[in-house]
């Protein structure tokens, strides 16, 4: 796979959640991801920020221009140091949540991208990537 483009968003606040979609906003268009793909990574994207907010407090969000093939597409790859996941199984589960939410968040984003893959160690945190191709 190549790097075209690369850029670490620290994601510690509501301001810099913004501030996230809208740079993933401009990279989807730069590539001219089609609309509903835009849709489908941009929401995906803002679970998995919204689930570093919640559960870690902080982490990065790693936005990358990549191609393979005939594709090109975005890949993401979400990053924190909170408390990890213990079963990610269960966390991948539509309906599971330790907090008072739908614990739709991580399932939906799956379902919502080309690729995803979610590493996790209690007391060391969590990573997630996926990438969604253009078309
Ligand atoms: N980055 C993370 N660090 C630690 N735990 C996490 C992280 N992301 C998710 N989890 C755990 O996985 C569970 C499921 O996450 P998911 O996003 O699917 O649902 P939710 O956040 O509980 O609810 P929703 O996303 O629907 O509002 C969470 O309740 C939480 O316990
Ligand atoms: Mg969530």
């Amino acid at each position: 796979m190549t790097s075209l483009n690369k850029e670490t968003l620290k994601i510690r606040t509501e301001q810099d959640v913004i501030v996230f979609r809208q740079r993933l906003r401009e990279y989807v268009v730069k590539i001219g991801m089609s609309v509903v793909n835009q849709t489908k990574l941009i929401t995906a994207a803002s679970e998995l920020v919204r689930n570093i907010l919640a559960y870690a407090g902080e982490g990065q969000a790693t936005i990358e221009v990549v191609s393979e093939r005939l594709q090109t597409g975005v890949k993401i790859i979400f990053k924190d140091s909170g408390p990890g996941i213990p079963d990610i199984n269960k966390a991948m589960q539509d309906g599971y949540t330790t907090g008072k939410s739908l614990g739709l968040g991580l399932p939906g984003a799956k379902r919502l991208v080309n690729f995803f893959d979610i590493k996790s160690e209690v007391g060391h945190g969590t990573t997630v990537t996926i990438i969604r191709w253009k078309r």
